[in-house]
């Protein structure tokens, strides 16, 4: 579990080096009954990830674990392994980030540019998390977690104090897509007896609908539109642990209600996100949640990684 102080330090450690993203108000009526949007697509690296992974390195440096030769280390083919790569150059160190032999070439790429090595290794995400591990350990490099861990958790809570201070009229549910859970724990964390997170996921990868059921973290099959960025097969600990403290609930979205929400910000608002960041205002534009007479919502648009040539 991580506290609200964790959210708290976090914010400190941050504070000028991450964009404090804008709150759009939705006029009434619009949008399927949302109140505002909390813009965390034009965060760094066009995620929310970049808070997280920023926390992560410069508590490592502040605590004197961080080798400026070996730098930092992680495994993933997207938005969390830009955080790294991201994190690491803005400290001045270098990042390693571990991906599978079947990472698109465009992520690739753009993991170069953005200055780190990327070791493509085995046919899936395990493999590459196992060398990681390995490099972590062989090398002392700083290993950071795409979701469970709590630096990274804790930045991304840094969003939900900024909608506390952004929004001083009040608002009562924020909807957030899950993946691993990190952003939602943070979230929740931050919000804990102020205002309401509700998690959002794809029916194909309900790692946190699967978990809140068999009372724990299980795995789960994930596929569908936005694996690339809700795919984590299981939840974290942490987001388990935060999602049971607070009373969390998951509601599911399919695919085609998720890329009709993506459509729909562009065909609306002119906002392109990925299909992930999209599910949260999928579960109202669908009734997947339906807020009741009053509610004051808040839907999180968190990343804009996209291809916007489908919109
Ligand atoms: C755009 C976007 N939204 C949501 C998520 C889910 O975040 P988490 O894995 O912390 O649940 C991710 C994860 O990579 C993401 O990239």
């Amino acid at each position: 579990m991580i506290t609200n102080a964790d959210v708290v330090a976090a914010a400190e450690r941050l504070a000028g080096l991450v964009r404090r993203t804008p709150v759009a108000v939705v006029e009434p009526g619009g949008l399927s009954g949302a109140g505002w949007l909390k813009c965390e697509y034009m965060q760094h690296t066009g995620t929310f990830k970049a808070r997280g992974a920023l926390n992560r390195v410069l508590a490592a440096q502040a605590a004197g674990e961080l080798d400026p030769q070996v730098g930092v280390v992680g495994a993933s083919g997207g938005n969390a392994g830009l955080a790294f790569a991201y994190a690491a150059s803005r400290c001045g160190v270098p990042a390693t980030v571990f991906v599978p032999q079947t990472s698109s070439p465009v992520k690739v790429a753009r993991l170069r540019q953005l200055g780190a090595t990327v070791v493509q290794q085995g046919a899936e995400y395990a493999v590459a998390h196992e060398a990681a591990l390995k490099h972590a350990a062989d090398r002392g490099a700083v290993y950071c977690h795409a979701y469970d861990q709590p630096e990274m958790v804790a930045g991304a809570g840094t969003i939900g104090l900024e909608l506390l201070a952004d929004l001083p009229e009040g608002f009562d549910t924020v909807l957030v897509a899950v993946g691993g859970g990190g952003l939602m724990a943070g979230i929740a964390t931050a919000l804990a007896g102020r205002a309401r997170v509700v998690a959002v996921e794809p029916v194909n990868a309900p790692s946190l609908h699967a978990a809140l059921a068999a009372g724990g973290p299980v795995d789960v099959p994930v596929s569908g539109a936005a694996v690339d960025s809700l795919g984590a097969r299981r939840v974290g600990e942490i987001a388990y642990q935060v999602a049971v403290a607070n009373g969390v609930a998951s509601v599911l979205v399919t695919d085609d209600e998720l890329i009709e929400a993506r459509r729909l910000l562009w065909a609306d608002r002119r906002i392109a996100v990925e299909h992930g960041a999209a599910a949260a205002l999928a579960a109202l534009t669908s009734g997947a949640y339906r807020p009741a007479p009053g509610e004051r919502v808040v839907v999180l648009a968190c990343g804009a990684n996209t291809d916007p040539s489908d919109l």
